[in-house]
C-alpha cells in the first residue's frame, strides 16, 4: 500500500465533502472552514482509488492540519498513519518547524491516533464547540473543546 496526496482546485472539493464531513460537520462549520482555515485541500488514493482528504493550513507556523479524514470501512488499515507521514514530509520540505492539529476532547480514538503518530499533547481550547446546536456525545463525554496536539 502506498497513498499518494493529490492537491485538488476549488472546484474539485464538492467530491470530498462527505469525507471532509467526517472530521468536521455541519456542512455550514465545513464550508467556513475551509473558507477561512484552510489553504490546501489535498485528496488522497490508494492504487487509483479514493480513501481518504485532508486540508492542511501551511501558510501559519505551525502549519495545522485542519481536517483529516479517511474512508469509514478503510479505518485501522494504516492509511490515516501515512497521511501524516506524507504531510510531514511535505512540511519539511515547506521549512516547516511544527504542525498542528486540533481534536474533540471526547474523540478518544483520534486522540490515541495522533499520539501514536508522534504528537504530543498542547493545550486547549475550551467551548469550541459552541455553535453545534445539539449537545454531541461521545464515548459517554459531552463534545465540548478541542484539545490541540503538536509535532
Ligand atoms: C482519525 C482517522 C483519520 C484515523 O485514520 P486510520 O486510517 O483509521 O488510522 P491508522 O489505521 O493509520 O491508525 C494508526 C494507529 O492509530 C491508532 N488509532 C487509530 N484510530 C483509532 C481508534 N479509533 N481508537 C484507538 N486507536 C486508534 C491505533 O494505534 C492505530 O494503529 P493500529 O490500528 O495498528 O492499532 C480516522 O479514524 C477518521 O477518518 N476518522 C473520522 C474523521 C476524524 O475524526 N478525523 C480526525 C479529526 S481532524
Amino acid at each position: 500500500m502506498s497513498i499518494s496526496l493529490r492537491q485538488v482546485e476549488a472546484d474539485e472539493v464538492n467530491a470530498l465533502f462527505p469525507l471532509l464531513l467526517l472530521a468536521e460537520h455541519p456542512m455550514s462549520a465545513l464550508r467556513w472552514s475551509l473558507n477561512k482555515l484552510s489553504d490546501t485541500v489535498y485528496r488522497v488514493e490508494d492504487a487509483g482509488q479514493l480513501v481518504g482528504a485532508t486540508t492542511m493550513r501551511w501558510s501559519s507556523e505551525p502549519c495545522e492540519i485542519v481536517e483529516l479524514a479517511v474512508e469509514e470501512h478503510r479505518h485501522r488499515k494504516g492509511f490515516g498513519g501515512q497521511i501524516i507521514d506524507n504531510l510531514r514530509v511535505e512540511g519539511r520540505r515547506r521549512g516547516k518547524q511544527r504542525m498542528v492539529v486540533g481534536t474533540g476532547n471526547s474523540s478518544i480514538g483520534n486522540i490515541v491516533f495522533y499520539k501514536s503518530g508522534g504528537f504530543r499533547m498542547d493545550h486547549v481550547r475550551r467551548d469550541h464547540f459552541w455553535y453545534h446546536h445539539k449537545p454531541e456525545i461521545e464515548n459517554g463525554i459531552l463534545l465540548r473543546d478541542i484539545a490541540c496536539l503538536q509535532l
